[in-house]
């Protein structure tokens, strides 16, 4: 059976080492290369011109990719507005930050039908069908009612919110009832199966029987499958890293000198909690004088969806509190904080986060955050790091031997880091191995074969066009 996938951003690798940053496209490229398959979703660029959107392939190794670019008016409505002005806020619990437009809405069903009307032409009948993340929910209804009978699978990359705060969408009901065109809805946590199955159910008058949700003739399996990485390899990476003499890595080691390193890496985006996490660090040297000039925190923040109004708010307030916490706290020889805003490719990060005594991944929500498995697979087994991380991560659920904070309490992230430092040597080897023990048994392999198997498990579908 081959696998098809469909996402909207898709990076088609090329010679270079083209850096991904997101977890989405990191985990969906290491799960099809090994097995081959067609990728279908949105080039990444924009064209207006007659023809521009036509379907273009290219072969790289067993994978097809098959991408359409976006003209500006879809861009605008269904990618950066109804996608990530409406549907990423609400679903990361900020309701105060959701902008919602009626042009921005019916620009997402627009290019939803269009990737579906794309995609037919290059479907086989027994195709198993795996359709990624908040961009593409409606595909699958899209799909059956032009009479596609395949199995459907959909993932859902981020936190499904509870049912009173996706409520607040407008369409919601509309839109949450389009999750009963798949034959199986995979979602990160037990939390956001319960939140989705109570939203199924009070929205749209779903009914629960025996694990399922059954709305009018269509069953629709929803269950959680928490993502993982290719461990292995990023263990590899980082410890050729130690012996590597990469730029970047060769000159962050001579920069720090001895100094200890708290690391960050995340898009810079709110839901990430980048600001609050420099107040904290800032936080604690205040409490913690004798730390001055012996630490420093590295923050790696790529910069995200940056025609969104409240991405560039967070670009100028990030900047606007390094530069305080560093004018109040640095010294002539010593910047407390550094942020960086390029991507690096994971061979770099693997290197970092080796380096880096402390990993610190605090987001405000996160639907998992692949960040803090990296840093633990990247760790020196015989001297690891401590990972200090966000209970309102997924990552949290099974990676209960971090040290767990509310990342809206400053001063518990401030200790957090304090703790993290100064924790003895044996106690950082049995939590790291726990750790380690947890991504490794969950990881990227692992995530793929079980959400297959239970796709592909599941009865034939009702053969109708519900
Ligand atoms: N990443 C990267 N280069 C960077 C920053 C991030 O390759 O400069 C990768 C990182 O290694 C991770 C992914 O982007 O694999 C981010 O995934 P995560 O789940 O942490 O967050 P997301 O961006 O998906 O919200
Ligand atoms: C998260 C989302 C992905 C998205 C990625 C990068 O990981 O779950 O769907 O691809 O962020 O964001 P972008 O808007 O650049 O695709």
């Amino acid at each position: 059976m081959r696998l098809v996938i469909v996402s909207n951003r898709v990076t088609i690798p090329d010679r270079h080492e083209k850096v991904a940053a997101g977890g989405l496209a990191v985990a969906l490229r290491e799960a099809l290369e090994k097995r081959g398959g067609l990728w279908f979703g949105w080039s990444g660029d924009v064209s207006d011109a007659p023809g521009g959107q036509a379907v273009r392939t290219v072969q790289r190794g067993k994978v097809t990719y098959a991408v359409t670019d976006l003209s500006e008016s879809e861009r605008q409505t269904y990618y950066l507005g109804f996608s990530n002005r409406a549907l990423w806020p609400n679903m990361h619990y900020r309701l105060g930050l959701t902008e919602f437009s009626r042009t921005d809405y019916a620009g997402y069903l627009a290019v939803n039908r269009r990737f579906a009307k794309a995609l037919i032409p290059l479907l086989k009948p027994d195709d198993l069908i795996w359709i990624h993340d908040y961009h593409l929910i409606p595909l699958a209804a899209e799909l059956r009612r032009r009479g596609v009978t395949n199995r459907i699978g959909y993932f859902h990359h981020i936190p499904w919110p509870p049912a009173e705060v996706f409520g607040a969408l407008p369409f919601s009901a509309t839109l949450i009832s389009t999750m009963g065109a798949y034959d199986l809805v995979g979602v990160q946590t037990q939390v956001d199966v319960r939140n989705l199955i109570s939203g199924l159910v009070s929205l749209c008058g779903a009914r629960v029987e025996g694990g399922k949700v059954r709305m009018g003739r269509r069953e629709t399996t929803v269950q959680a499958f928490p993502i993982g990485i290719d461990v292995e390899a990023f263990r590899k990476l980082a410890a050729a890293s130690e012996r590597a003499a990469t730029r970047p890595i060769k000159a962050t080691r001579e920069s720090l000198g001895a100094r200890k390193l708290v690391i960050g890496v995340d898009r810079l985006d709110y839901s990430k909690g980048i600001v609050q996490r420099l107040e904290a660090f800032g936080q604690f040297l205040r409490s913690h004088p004798e730390h001055r000039g012996r630490v420093g925190l590295l923050q790696i923040a790529p910069p995200s969806r940056s025609d969104v109004p409240e991405y560039a708010e967070l670009d100028r307030q990030s900047d606007e509190t390094a530069g305080r916490l560093n004018a109040a706290l640095g010294e002539f020889d010593w910047t407390p904080i550094r942020v960086v805003k390029k991507a690096y490719s994971r061979n770099a990060l693997a290197g970092f986060y080796r380096r880096a005594q402390v990993g610190l991944v605090t987001p405000m929500r996160d639907g998992m955050n692949l960040v803090a498995k990296e840093y633990i697979a990247a760790q020196d087994p015989a001297d690891p790091g401590v990972l200090v991380l966000s209970r309102f991560a997924g990552a949290a659920q099974q990676m209960g031997e971090a040290l767990i904070v509310n990342p809206y309490d400053t001063h518990e992230v401030a200790e957090a880091i304090r703790t993290a430092l100064a924790m003895p040597k044996s106690e950082r080897i049995r939590r790291f191995e726990r750790l380690y023990e947890i991504i490794e048994a969950t990881d990227i392999g692992w995530w793929t074969q079980c959400y297959l198997d239970a796709l592909s498990g599941i009865e034939a579908p009702i053969q109708d066009n519900a």
